[in-house]
């Protein structure tokens, strides 16, 4: 899979479907852990993995907090951690914790890269889960990563269900790099992660839903292209088909929940990563009484010369165009 659409697709859900892991995939990503970077090449990181026909597996789901009931249908459970005496220490810091979060870090990616969900916890308790394991005294257990491929968010319990169907939030670029001195933000060239976002609700008619009573993936595409159009002309004053410079040359699209004929359905979308002719559009399609997020996307567009019949640079003005309406 595409690096980018890896770091796009990881997501710390919570259905699992009953589908065992292949062995195989577990031993990739502890491969790709392998080869994370420490300080000192010390290599502190230790990672126990618990499937679901090993005799310490209830033991281990014992240690978990209520609210990580869920992590139980997970077929396979792993355990990450690291002595302080096994990794390096420089001055009075201690690299141990942060060179087995780099190796957690490519363990996950890995599992994503090959289809499955992974999702890290710090909800169980210490002292069970270190007997469970027959974890050493001096060793630091950090997290337990479940792993599986995902499942239904409808078979989920009611409260579990919420909060994997809630949107995604992160603090803006600014607040957590800085430029130069501490606390000076870091000011972002490209429109990416945007305060403000393009945003636009869909009526959805009785044709959009398909025979299963759903809007499908291919309708789906559908409203996106009405966003597309709708934001060039709102923000670029298009008024005819002609002045939309771009053609569509990839779609990703990811299924969350069904939309339903009587769900409100609103569009948000904003531009990112633009490159020397061409840029992407995120999408999330969610329902506006209660944030539920039906569907992701990323579409890439590449600007288009009609009359010479190639591709040409993204514009000036039109990056312009979405700085000032992002800012505004
Ligand atoms: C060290 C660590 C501990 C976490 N503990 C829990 C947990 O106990 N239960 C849970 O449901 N999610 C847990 N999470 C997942 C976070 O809530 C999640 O990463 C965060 O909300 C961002 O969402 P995302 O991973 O989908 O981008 C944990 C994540 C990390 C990295």
């Amino acid at each position: 899979m595409e690096f980018r659409r890896v770091l796009a697709e990881r997501r710390s859900l919570r259905a699992f479907a009953d589908r065992p892991v292949e062995p195989e995939k577990i031993e990739r990503m502890i491969e790709a852990a392998r080869w994370s970077p420490s300080s000192g090449n010390r290599q502190p990181w230790r990672f126990t993995v618990v499937a679901r026909d090993d005799p310490r597996r209830p033991a281990l789901e014992e240690s978990l907090t209520r609210g990580n009931a869920w992590a139980k249908k997970a077929p396979v459970l792993i355990v990450s951690g690291a002595r302080r005496d096994d990794g390096s220490i420089v001055e009075n810091r201690e690299y141990f914790l942060h060179d087995t979060g780099l190796a957690t870090m490519s363990l996950l990616y890995r599992g994503v890269d090959q289809g499955l969900l992974v999702h890290p916890m710090a909800g169980w308790k210490e002292a069970p889960l270190k007997e469970a394991l027959s974890l050493p005294e001096d060793f630091r257990p950090i997290a337990v990563i479940a792993v599986g491929y995902p499942g239904k968010t409808g078979d989920l319990d009611e409260e579990t269900r919420r909060k994997d169907e809630q949107p995604r939030t992160r603090k803006e670029i600014g607040e957590v790099a800085y430029r130069g001195g501490f606390g000076e933000p870091y000011r972002a060239t490209l429109p990416a992660a945007p305060p403000k976002r393009y945003e636009i609700d869909i009526p959805l008619r009785f044709r959009d839903i398909d025979s299963m009573g759903h809007v499908n993936n291919a309708v789906t595409l559908s409203l996106l292209e009405f966003g597309r159009i709708r934001f060039f002309f709102d923000l670029f004053g298009a008024q005819r088909v002609e002045e939309i410079p771009f053609i569509l040359a990839e779609a990703n699209v990811r299924y969350r929940i069904p939309i339903l004929l009587q769900d409100p359905v609103r569009l948000r979308m904003h531009v990112t990563d633009v490159a020397r002719s061409s840029f992407r559009f995120q999408y999330e399609l969610s329902d506006p009484r209660d944030g539920r997020v039906f569907t992701e996307a990323e579409t890439v567009q590449v600007m288009y010369d009609y009359a010479a019949g190639r591709p040409r640079p993204v514009d000036a003005s039109f990056l312009e165009t979405i700085r000032e309406y992002i800012g505004g």
